[in-house]
């Protein structure tokens, strides 16, 4: 049976929270976000599924040091990075994950093993007995800006709830909270969607704390929408933000609709997130209630970024 090819769609996130401090660090950021762009879009375009294009989208944003997940993860409040991350795939609904594991390059390949596993959800130990069968070589995702971020706060005795959504050179308001994430969400030319999402958590944050983006409330899917969150991770599960803006696209809402809803709710209870969605039609969206998200996509047509998106609309919205 032949299926009806439709336009590949793409984004990408690096996380949301305040502004960033430079112009220098804004055109940092969108360079990286666009050569991933770059990078990713074409897989698509060469018939590759969504979820090869999320797992390979994923694996460069963990490997960019700028962002909070892989190497460039945040240190928690031991002074340990524990990482987290979770694919989904859309078309047959099957969600896979790790949590707070340690001392790998690329968690979201742990989430891509677990897609066919029977016990699709590891912790701590788990994780690392998954890493250890799996013969991953040990990797040390500690970067230096994030060590002497910790070194700073520990001098404050701790005074920050979390640690900065990028590394940047000038820690200028070490006090100010922002969030880091990455998460990619496709639709190939099959017209199947998948989403992964991976993080080094908020930072300086209790050990056993459990981050939003290895559960369904922060990265999930079905055949009619995806969505990949950001932000404070207590603030994403308390909206279970990612399936229930899933839930309303897959129960009818149009995905411009579904993320305008659920954001306006968000602000209302103040919530400090932001989310990036595509809809099987082909719609693109994305949603903030902080003050920046830092994504970039590929429509198909051309590529744009949100990386200066400040003002009060709370989406944006592509089709
Ligand atoms: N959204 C990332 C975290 O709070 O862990």
């Amino acid at each position: 049976m032949s299926v009806d090819l439709v336009q590949p769609k793409l984004i990408i996130h690096g996380g949301a929270g305040g502004h960033l401090q430079s112009k220098g660090g804004q055109e940092a950021v969108r360079q990286v976000l666009h050569s991933v762009i770059e990078e990713v879009y074409p897989l698509l375009l060469d018939g590759k599924s969504a979820t090869d294009a999320v797992i390979k989208g994923c694996q460069l944003l963990e490997d960019e040091p700028l962002f909070n997940a892989g190497t460039g993860s945040v240190l928690q409040s031991d002074g340990q990075i524990r990482m987290s991350a979770s694919l989904m795939d859309g078309i047959v609904q099957r969600f896979s994950g790790v949590i707070n594991v340690s001392r790998i390059k690329n968690p979201i390949q742990l989430a891509q093993f677990l897609q066919s596993q029977e016990d699709r959800v590891l912790s701590d130990y788990g994780a690392a007995e998954l890493v250890r069968e799996l013969n991953c070589p040990v990797y040390d995702p500690l970067i230096e800006i994030r060590l002497q971020e910790w070194i700073q706060e520990r001098k404050g005795d701790f005074q920050s709830h979390m640690a900065g959504v990028v590394a940047e050179e000038e820690l200028v308001h070490p006090h100010e909270a922002r969030r880091g994430t990455i998460g990619v969400v496709a639709l190939d030319s099959q017209g199947r969607l998948a989403v992964g999402t991976s993080t080094g958590g908020k930072g300086l944050e209790r050990i056993g704390r459990v981050s939003d983006s290895a559960m369904p409330a922060g990265n999930y899917a079905t055949k009619y929408a995806a969505v990949s969150c950001t932000g404070i991770g207590e603030h994403i599960m308390d909206e279970c933000l990612a399936a229930r803006i899933v839930v309303r696209v897959t129960d009818g809402l149009a995905l411009k609709e579904a993320m305008l809803r659920s954001m306006k709710e968000c602000r209302e209870r103040k919530r400090d997130l932001g989310a990036i969605a595509i809809a099987a039609t082909g719609a693109i969206a994305w949603g903030k209630t902080s003050e920046v998200i830092l994504a970039a996509y590929h429509n198909g047509e051309k590529i744009g970024d949100t990386v200066d998106w400040t003002d009060d609309d709370l989406i944006g919205y592509q089709f």
